[in-house]
């Protein structure tokens, strides 16, 4: 048995430097960076192992149905409590208020926020290009983008609004949480649940990626329906980290975000400090390249629905808060039809990015690291160039797009751009002319 026990430990140092996962989305884990340190059969005992606090962290209300609750305990060095007052810290490019901001209903397009010049980390790199709702009313939801080129290392950061869906576009993240350590690279996406405390390296120097900051329900995966049991996004794809914590000493800081503001507090550890912890509330991680593509092979472009990666549901059956869909490489295959997207106004907002390559309704102006926003009923599709090519292409063959990820985050309410996506120099003003070119086909002698 002590043997089996020092192999275990050493496998668990092996794969906690090489950062391991336990994989399946949503599960109860159990894990222990020291052999012992997670309690058998209980949660609170009167004396944790090796001196630890035991402390629990709810992301649903302790009541939640059973499929729904989210929470974990950590065994701990110290307890969350232990930090010093916060004091506001000015909020940098973040926005968390935003009704009465002015909305156009225009088309709105963005080219890739440029990297910084100064020494800039994760979150001080954050800047709100759109949202809604309201962080105090757990409804809605920020849009951020982040451009970055400092890792944090004496700066931890969490936040009480919402939960943190962020799409790295260019640049490896090695963000390391309370719960273990998250490696993504762009294509991946990573998932840090409301309140759990973290920091982000940037392995590759310069960093840039989009953030969906979900105030309302945790983000789940969704339901089949006739498709049937696999198939979409696959429950054992989503990888969550084994316990892994730092056991250090200094003057750091922890920022916290609340009420749509950010505040700094004094803290003499860090607080990622969590030696074993066992539950369902914790990051996440998934590589956008296993989704597993569904689409029509004979006529028609089905709904964007399709490609539904996960969900924040609203109290509405159906209705989603917060829809992340992706665009992955696929094979068309639906014959004598119109196979990109088609044109179209939606209830739903659209504020899409695009990590990768090209997308498939916008031959041009569409970058990676760009950004497009189609409100409530704006008018949108193909632009007049795609809309050529896709109406005279021989559809008698499949054809493979390739070399492209691009992702919406879809939501119920409409999106307000803020004064900084507005503008900002990276807006671009003529994207309304991408439809303008084009033709009238009518001719009511031609059937
Ligand atoms: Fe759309």
């Amino acid at each position: 048995m002590a043997e089996q026990g020092r192999e275990a430990t050493a496998d668990r140092a092996a794969r906690d430097t090489a950062c391991a996962y336990m994989t399946g989305f949503g599960n109860e884990f159990a894990t222990e960076a020291l052999p012992g340190a997670l309690p058998v059969g209980r949660n609170s005992p009167q004396r944790c192992a090796y001196g630890l606090y035991a402390e629990q962290i709810s992301g649903t209300a302790f009541t939640a149905p059973r499929g729904a609750n989210r929470r974990s305990w950590f065994y701990r060095i110290r307890p969350g409590a232990m930090h010093a007052p916060f004091r506001r810290l000015d909020n940098g490019g973040l926005v968390g208020d935003f009704a009465g901001l002015e909305s156009p209903p225009d088309q709105l397009r963005w080219g890739p926020l440029p990297l910084p010049a100064a020494p800039t980390d994760f979150v001080a790199g954050l800047v709100t290009m759109a949202g809604n709702g309201d962080p105090a009313a757990m409804s809605g939801c920020a849009i951020h983008v982040y451009a970055a080129n400092r890792s944090m290392t004496d700066r931890f950061f969490y936040d009480a609004d919402g939960e943190l869906l962020i799409v790295p576009q260019q640049g490896r993240l090695r963000i390391v949480t309370e719960c273990g350590v998250l490696a993504v690279e762009p294509q991946e996406i990573a998932v840090i649940p409301r309140g759990i405390r973290f920091r982000v390296e940037l392995p590759d120097g310069a960093a840039r990626g989009y953030v969906c900051e979900n105030y309302g329900a945790p983000l789940r995966l969704p339901d089949l329906g006739p498709i049937g049991s696999n198939g979409l996004a696959n429950p054992r794809d989503f990888e969550y980290p084994v316990a892994a914590y730092e056991d250090r000493e200094g003057a750091f800081e922890l920022v916290g975000k609340f009420l749509g503001r950010l505040w700094s507090a004094a803290i003499g550890h860090s607080p990622l400090d969590v030696v074993a912890w066992h539950g369902n509330h914790a990051p996440y991680r998934y590589d956008l390249r296993r989704f597993n593509t569904i689409g029509s092979i004979s006529y028609d472009h089905p709904d964007p629905s399709i490609f539904l990666v996960l969900q924040s549901q609203s109290d509405t059956p159906g209705v989603d808060a917060i829809d992340f869909v992706i665009f992955p490489p696929r094979w068309l295959a639906a014959e004598d039809t119109f196979r990109p997207p088609w044109f179209h106004r939606n209830v739903a907002s659209e504020f899409m990015g695009l990590v990768h390559g090209a997308y498939d309704a916008k031959a041009e102006g569409f970058v990676p690291g760009g950004a497009s926003l189609h409100n409530c009923m704006t008018g949108h599709g193909p632009d007049a160039g795609t809309f050529l090519k896709a109406s005279a292409a021989d559809t008698s063959r499949p054809h493979r797009v390739s070399d492209t990820m691009a992702f919406m985050f879809e939501t119920r309410l409409p999106i307000r751009p803020t004064r900084f996506a507005l503008e900002d120099a990276t807006r671009q003003r003529d994207y309304w002319r991408c439809w303008q070119d084009l033709p009238k086909n009518f001719d009511p002698t031609r059937p």
